[in-house]
């Protein structure tokens, strides 16, 4: 069984930041976090991260996980010096897969790959070749192609610096060759730092073989160095979500204005129109259509339902058919059964709305049960707070309540009943009756407008 160790205690400089480099997020969850779940893929052993910068931090973002062994380099003297630093929680006899905390993207596909190419007489090395391979150990190799040494940027030689072949830093090693190679490495160079690299040479010298092995794409082997390149790797985490969501029936009006921070699950004949951010947890049943600029988290929206422009819902659940917005707040809590009508400037917080009831415009509906085909006429308040505790709303079936209306809660409305525009509700309303509460209209005819003073 394969043992991880992912380097992630470098500190960062070039992300002008407090924040260590790996925690900072793509698609809202640390740099380091996705490579974690990459090495979890793989290996069901404890991880071996290897902290440095921001040690605190990181161990505190990362702590629920109980998977990790934390282990501290108080001082960043190089890659090899980083390794070195996990030898005593290595077993004997296993492959050792080395990852880095800012390279995000990796996939377990390729990782695969190259642990495949390891056994104790070979190691698997990651490499790449760039157009501009400037900044990256460059992999030499002899007459027959064999690697015989990766040589840093800075160390290198003219010609060295021509080669375009060069190493993404992921390796896999057989541990026993780690215990006998590490503890060698000198750090005469010009870095003076303890290379990680120099074990290549140092595998030459013992006739252990350097099989390579190229990631399908690209982008599997950029880090995270500055914020552009954050940014760049998030477009490409998000183009790739994209397209799984396309090949899987969705149509997504612009795939470059589309953007998921969690899971996203889709049926057929979905429609996102553009700017829409999906966050959480979130399935979206079929022939569901969404309108541009909607932010949805932790909601399932079942099939058949329109959520229309600006409209923002977290923690929901949307039943079928149901039409939703524009410009609608559906908070935590709110449950809309089948052919509900959620229409524009309505705020709603831990609410079920019965199978065809409809809050159609400039509502709070909070704190309330609404039964089947019950319509809430504009402007309606629920009263749910008193200014010390929160009080229910209870509405039954087929339930009219007219327009600007305060249900004071708590209160109950019955089955059939109608409340008259303009009231305040404070006692139950009985089934089938109607209750009105607002002043008597009366006329004035003796009254003049005012007119404007000249001066
Ligand atoms: C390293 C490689 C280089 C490769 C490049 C790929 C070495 C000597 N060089 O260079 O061949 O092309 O990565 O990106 O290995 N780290 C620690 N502790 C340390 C030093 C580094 O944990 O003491 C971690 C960093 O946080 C980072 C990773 O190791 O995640 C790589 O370190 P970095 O300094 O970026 O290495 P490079 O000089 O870029
Ligand atoms: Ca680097």
């Amino acid at each position: 069984m394969l043992d991880i160790v992912i380097l992630a205690a470098g500190k960062g400089t070039r992300m002008q930041s407090a924040l260590p480099k790996v925690l900072h997020p793509i698609a809202a969850k640390p740099l380091v976090s996705h490579v974690i779940d990459t090495a979890s893929h793989l290996s069901s052993k404890k991880i071996n991260i290897i902290v440095g910068h921001g040690a605190k931090n990181v161990k505190e973002a990362l702590n629920n996980n109980e998977n990790l062994n934390f282990i501290e380099q108080t001082e960043q003297l190089g890659t090899g010096h980083a390794v070195q630093q996990a030898l005593p929680y290595l077993a004997d006899n296993t492959v050792v897969l080395i990852l880095y905390g800012d390279v995000p993207l990796i996939k377990p596909s390729t990782l695969e790959k190259l642990t495949a190419l390891v056994d104790e007489s070979s190691l698997g090395l990651l490499t790449v070749s760039l157009q501009n391979p400037s900044g990256y150990g460059r992999i030499v190799r002899d007459e027959d192609s064999l690697v015989t040494a990766i040589v840093e940027q800075k160390d290198a030689t003219t010609e060295q610096l021509d080669i375009t072949e060069v190493n993404t830093g992921i390796m896999a090693v057989h541990a026993k060759h780690l215990k006998s190679w590490l503890p060698a490495l000198s750090n005469n160079n010009a870095q003076s730092e303890y290379y990680l690299t120099d074990i290549i040479a140092m595998a030459k010298a013992h006739g252990v073989s350097v099989n390579t092995e190229q990631p399908e794409s690209e982008w599997e082997v950029l880090g995270v160095n500055d914020r552009r390149q954050q940014a760049q790797l998030e477009r490409i985490y998000q183009s790739r979500l994209a397209e799984k969501l396309m090949t899987e029936g969705a149509t997504l009006i612009d795939p470059a204005r589309f953007d998921c921070r969690g899971i996203i699950d889709v049926g057929h004949d979905v429609t996102i129109d553009v700017n829409c951010i999906f966050k959480g947890d979130v399935f979206i049943g079929d022939n569901v259509s969404i309108g541009a600029n909607c932010v949805i988290e932790n909601t399932r929206i079942a099939s058949g339902s329109i959520i229309k422009d600006h409209c923002i819902l977290e923690n929901t659940i949307i039943g079928e058919k149901c039409t939703v917005g524009p410009f609608a707040r559906l908070r935590p809590g709110t449950v809309l059964s089948a052919q509900a009508k959620i229409g524009n400037f309505v705020e709603t917080k831990k609410a079920l709305i019965g199978q065809g009831s409809k809050v159609n415009h400039l509502s709070y509906v909070g704190d309330a049960i609404l039964g089947e085909d019950v319509n809430i006429g504009a402007g309606t308040i629920t009263c749910n707070y008193d200014g010390v505790n929160k009080h229910q709303t209870e509405i039954g079936n087929n339930v009219f309540v007219g327009s600007n209306t305060c249900l004071v809660a708590p209160v109950q409305l019955n089955d059939g009943c109608t409340v008259g525009a303009g009231s305040t509700i404070t006692k139950v309303v009985e089934k089938d009756t109607l209750a009105l509460s607002r002043a008597i209209q009366k006329s004035h005819a003796s009254w003049t407008r005012p007119e404007k003073i000249k001066k």
